[in-house]
């Protein structure tokens, strides 16, 4: 019978890492009971309020125990027995009562799902400590006379890229990873995963290891993210007793343990605004997962949807967890950061939809022969089928998938196509019932023999463990903790080669690399007379390899926790348990490594944080040089082993550079210098600035092309899944300016010539601007009669208009087309200049008449301060080369630009351009316009004086005075001076017989 259940959702916030604590950033995360409030460091909006089934706080109050493993030291500390206690061992009843269960992890990278599901070291989780107890259970049972029998099998994939690797036979790679198919009684699954027999923890704990390993290999030989994989670890538990009627039955249960990929949003990976179209759907699973969620809730909330499991292969492998047969609890993983506050909410936000899915689960329980009858009656039914030779419209009667295609209105060729796959379809499906029914009779102990004949990649994962504990090795570094440590190689006494096979030869290296820049001869290691050395191979002198961040020159020891590099992403430590003399000294990490080659590079941002700190500003821009700088190597490699005339360098661009349209109106916060990517078709003369984001993106499409380009593939791919290329449409900005306001704040018109800088801050050419004073009509008022003395006091309240002209452009680089500038003022919608179609000389004519009501106080601060940021934007064409085709590793060799490193630290601007200057030329202007009105009144003043001793007048009325300093009119002025000798109060410079002059009006007396 099933039963409805709910999602249960479980939340977890982590301690800060090293990098939030660096950065001193703040704890944003609170726990009360079962509700987490999140708050917003910003403090714009209301903290956010979330209740979930389990909260655990796993932030602080914990002491760590001499084995590593992390204890409460106060009671609301949540630690991995915790978890395990109420999630884990819930999933472990439900198995035994024959439920299927799923476990999710879901968060941003780096939040701590592996930390949850599988654990780091003495903090076990809940997989091992589930498969643990699992077996622990079956012998209890056993040795209290349960005379069923238990059987545990166990796969492990990864979905890269929509591909499905099997983790525990790396051998079967096959193009497009397995493929997924569906069958009516057995759901969806993964044709051909490799599914082992497991008798005891140990040999489950063997199974994680070589498939934690297989991926590690898998990803560094493809450059490949880690983060960006889903692993699942299914466990399937089955007990085998006679039922009340003696028939033997199987109660069984399918364990999903899903660590899901990075759930980094599409905005902050740069993903949005990327034309090229995997940009988008750069990870089709997690999109598609969240897609799934939201047709799940709506329909929990009774609404008719189609729930969209067919589009990616995460949501079709994950059906009877998400929306079938299965008890499904999802641990939301979260950083404890303000800098994380976006990413965090999201996750939340995700975590709070998925509680309110509701699952319909049954206990999976039946006589073998039940199973087996019905297998075979599908299987009669797919012969039939099949010889009969028509193409079912649909294979499934399932409600959820209505995607199918109209065969009706296809073409013959298509209708042969469709005829074919679902002909394939239908036979794997008999296959697959077929090998099903197999299982199902085979004992135990076959399944047993066949899988200790099948093999584990790793023999003896105890003994190896103890050996390096004795031996010389080397072991790797991966940007993903999880994946560090997890290829060994033990260097005993002899030579070791290290490089790629050698086609032509046959032969194998001891230490095997693939990849870019490794050479089949790369390196040699040799272990002699109880030492080590490192050393290059004749054959290829160009072989890169570096030891602690230095190009190896000549033979050289090698020391206890030195770091080496082969070719461009192959990092590793070298560890000698002698040295080291049973001292615990910890190795770098593989971001501190990665900054030690980006230092030796000549990217000097302060010093890595283990060697004493330096300021945010510089921690900041370190994290990024080392999330870039390996990626745009091995972006560069990939383009000239690959053809693409295309080299990448850093650009670390000043902050203030950055000014977005829209965010000029506040004041500019501190922020770090920005790294970004200078993307530069160096065959058509082409430029383009990406975002570190856009990059990172990018680069995981390139590395999907160089796998394609290993495997011999054609990669003629179309420009828009090309990851080299930018739609010849893409608009670039040319260059930037900013227009101050302030000669505006005393109505002064201003005229300039300003000089257009890139974001480098370097000047592509020139725009001659003007701002103008006017009336709200438009009308420009003429310097007389604008006269603003202090803007505080006469601006305050008042109406201000005044026009923008951009009159023309000069001086532009001739590679752009389709010029247009684009401009913002205040918090008021964009305005845009007209498009020219090419010139380098472009003729704007451009006038806007921008106009306040009422200046109030923050406008008054905006004119003063402020200033209108003018952004260029053009279409670049491409350059016509002439002369024979260079490929591109010759052109770069021609422009020099192989100079000895591969990422040019000429690129770091050496200094930053005055950034204030544009701000100065304005002010001297307005400063200069002030004095002249001052020396214009001044001289008024001085008439007065002559007037006034002319007509031989002591005093001059203060009214006078006042027009004179204050009419925006010059007759009136006049009138006034006019006024001076007639004046009768004003006393005669003989006075009246020595009294005191008269006070009758307030009087100023002139001397
Ligand atoms: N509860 C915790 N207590 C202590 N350390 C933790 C905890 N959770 C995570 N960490 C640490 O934080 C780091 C990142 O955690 P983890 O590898 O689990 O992240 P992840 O979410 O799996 O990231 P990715 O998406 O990259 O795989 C690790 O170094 C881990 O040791
Ligand atoms: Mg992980």
């Amino acid at each position: 019978m099933a039963e409805e259940e709910s999602v249960k959702v479980a939340v977890r916030v982590r301690p800060f890492n090293k990098r939030e604590k660096a950065r001193n950033s703040t704890l944003i995360v609170e726990m009360k009971g079962a509700t987490t409030v999140l708050n917003d460091p910003s403090g714009e909006n209301d903290p956010k309020r979330f209740t979930f089934d389990y909260s655990y706080w796993s932030h602080d109050s914990f002491k760590e125990e001499a084995s590593g493993y992390l204890a409460p030291a106060k009671p609301h500390y949540a630690d991995q027995n915790m978890v395990f206690k109420d999630v884990g061992m819930g999933v472990l009843a439900n198995a035994w009562e024959g439920y299927n269960c799923s476990l999710f992890a879901y968060g941003q990278t780096g939040s701590g799902k592996s930390w949850s599901i599988v654990g780091y070291g003495p903090n076990k989780g809940i997989v091992p400590l589930f498969c643990d107890k699992l077996f622990v259970q079956i012998g209890e049972k056993t040795a209290g006379g349960e005379t069923a029998s238990f059987e545990v099998e166990f796969s492990m994939l990864e979905i890269y890229n929509e591909q499905v690797r099997d983790l525990l036979n790396p051998a079967s790679k096959r193009k497009g990873g397995l493929k997924v198919r569906q069958h009516p009684k057995l759901g969806f699954y993964a044709d051909g995963l490799k599914t082992v027999a497991v008798s005891s923890y140990q040999d489950i704990e063997n199974r994680m290891e070589e498939g934690t390993k297989n991926r590690t290999v898998a990803a560094t030989n493809m450059n490949a993210t880690s983060s960006r994989a889903h692993t699942i670890v299914g466990i399937k538990f089955t007990q085998k007793y006679q039922n009340a009627a003696g028939e033997e039955t199987a109660k069984s249960s399918v364990i999903n343990l899903v660590d899901l990929a990075g759930s980094e949003r599409a905005e902050s990976t740069g993903a949005t605004g990327d034309r090229l179209k995997e940009g988008a759907a750069i990870n089709q699973s997690l999109s598609s997962l969240g897609n799934v969620i939201s047709a799940l809730v709506d329909k929990a909330n009774g609404k008719k949807v189609r729930v969209p499991y067919r589009d990616s292969t995460l949501t079709k492998l994950l059906k009877n967890a998400l929306g079938g047969n299965s008890k499904t609890i999802m641990i939301a993983a979260i950083s404890p950061a303000d800098i994380n506050y976006d990413e965090t909410l999201s996750t939340l936000r995700y975590a709070d939809r998925a509680k309110q899915i509701k699952t319909k689960v049954a206990v999976n329980e039946d006589p073998t022969e039940k199973l087996i009858r019905e297998l075979q009656e599908e299987n009669e039914k797919l012969k039939k089928l099949l010889e009969s030779g028509g193409i079912p419209t649909k294979l499934d009667d399932d409600s959820d998938d209505e995607d199918e295609e109209d065969v009706k209105s296809l073409s013959k060729d298509e209708r042969e196509r469709i005829r074919k796959e679902m002909e394939e379809e239908m036979q794997a499906r008999i296959l697959a019932s077929q090998q099903e029914m197999e299982e199902m009779k085979k004992t135990w102990e076959e399944k047993m023999k066949q899988s200790h004949e099948s093999g584990p990649v790793v023999p003896d994962a105890g003994a190896a463990r103890k050996e390096k504990e004795t031996t010389p090795h080397l072991y790797n570094l991966n940007v993903d903790p999880q994946l560090t440590g997890m290829i060994v190689h033990l260097l005993k006494p002899g030579e070791h080669l290290v490089g790629s096979s050698n086609e032509e030869s046959g032969e194998t290296p001891c230490i095997l690399l693939k990849g870019l820049n490794i050479q089949p001869h790369h390196a040699a290691l040799i272990v002699e007379g109880g030492k080590v050395y490192l050393d290059r191979c004749q054959t290829s002198p160009d072989a890169k390899i570096m030891v602690n961040g230095q190009p190896l020159t000549e033979k050289e020891e090698l020391d206890h926790n030195d770091r080496i590099l082969f070719g461009a992403n192959h990092l590793y430590i070298f560890a000698d348990p002698k040295q080291a003399g049973g001292k615990k000294s910890p190795a770098m990490t593989y971001e501190e490594a990665q900054a030690e080659i980006n230092q030796n590079s000549g990217f000097v941002v302060g010093k890595p944080d283990s060697l004493g700190g330096s300021s945010l500003d510089e921690l900041i821009l370190q994290d990024d040089l080392v999330e870039v700088l390996p990626a745009i190597e091995q972006a560069n490699t990939m383009s000239e082993e690959m053809d693409k005339k295309v080299k990448f360098e850093v650009a670390i661009i000043p902050a203030k550079k950055m000014g977005i349209v829209g965010s000029e109106t506040e004041p500019p916060q501190r922020r770090p210098p920005e790294v970004m990517v200078k993307m530069r078709n160096v065959e058509l003369g082409l430029e383009y600035l990406w975002t570190k984001a856009k990059f990172m993106n990018r680069k995981y499409l390139m590395d999907e092309m160089y796998e394609s380009f290993s495997d011999g593939e054609d990669i003629n791919w179309p420009d828009e899944r090309d990851p080299f290329t930018e739609p010849p449409d893409h608009e670039e900005m040319i260059g930037a300016l900013h227009i101050y306001l302030e000669s505006i704040a005393y109505k002064i018109e201003a005229k300039e010539q300003l000089d257009l800088t890139n974001i480098k801050g370097i000047e592509v050419g020139k725009l001659n601007v003007e701002l103008w004073p006017c009336t709200q009509t438009g009308k420009v008022l003429r310097d007389e009669d604008a006269f603003v003395d202090d803007p505080e006091t006469d601006l305050k309240g008042q109406p201000i208009a005044f026009k923008v002209k951009i009159l023309n452009a000069r001086g532009l680089p001739d590679r752009f087309v389709d010029i247009y500038c684009k401009f913002k003022v205040y918090t008021m919608e964009p305005y845009q200049t007209q498009v020219i179609k090419k010139a380098i000389n472009p003729d704007f004519k451009f006038e806007q008449l921008i106009s306040f009501n009422a200046v109030d106080k923050l406008e008054l601060d905006y004119l003063l301060n402020g200033s209108i940021f003018v952004q260029l934007f053009g279409k670049q064409v491409p350059k016509k080369r002439e002369g024979k085709k260079l490929n591109t590793k010759q052109i770069m060799k021609k422009e020099g630009m192989l100079k000895g490193k591969d990422i040019g630290a000429e690129n770091v601007p050496k200094h930053t351009v005055d950034e204030g200057k544009v701000g100065y030329q304005f002010q001297v202007l307005t400063l200069k316009k002030r004095l002249e009105r001052l020396e214009k009144k001044m001289a008024q003043m001085n008439r007065v004086v002559d007037v006034a001793e002319k007509s031989s007048k002591m005093r001059v009325k203060t009214d006078t005075i006042k027009t004179v300093l204050r009419a925006k009119n010059p007759d009136a002025i006049e009138k006034a001076i006019k006024t001076i000798p007639k004046d009768k109060g004003a006393g005669d410079n003989e006075g009246v017989n020595g009294q005191p002059q008269s006070q009758e009006s307030a009087a100023c007396t002139l001397l």
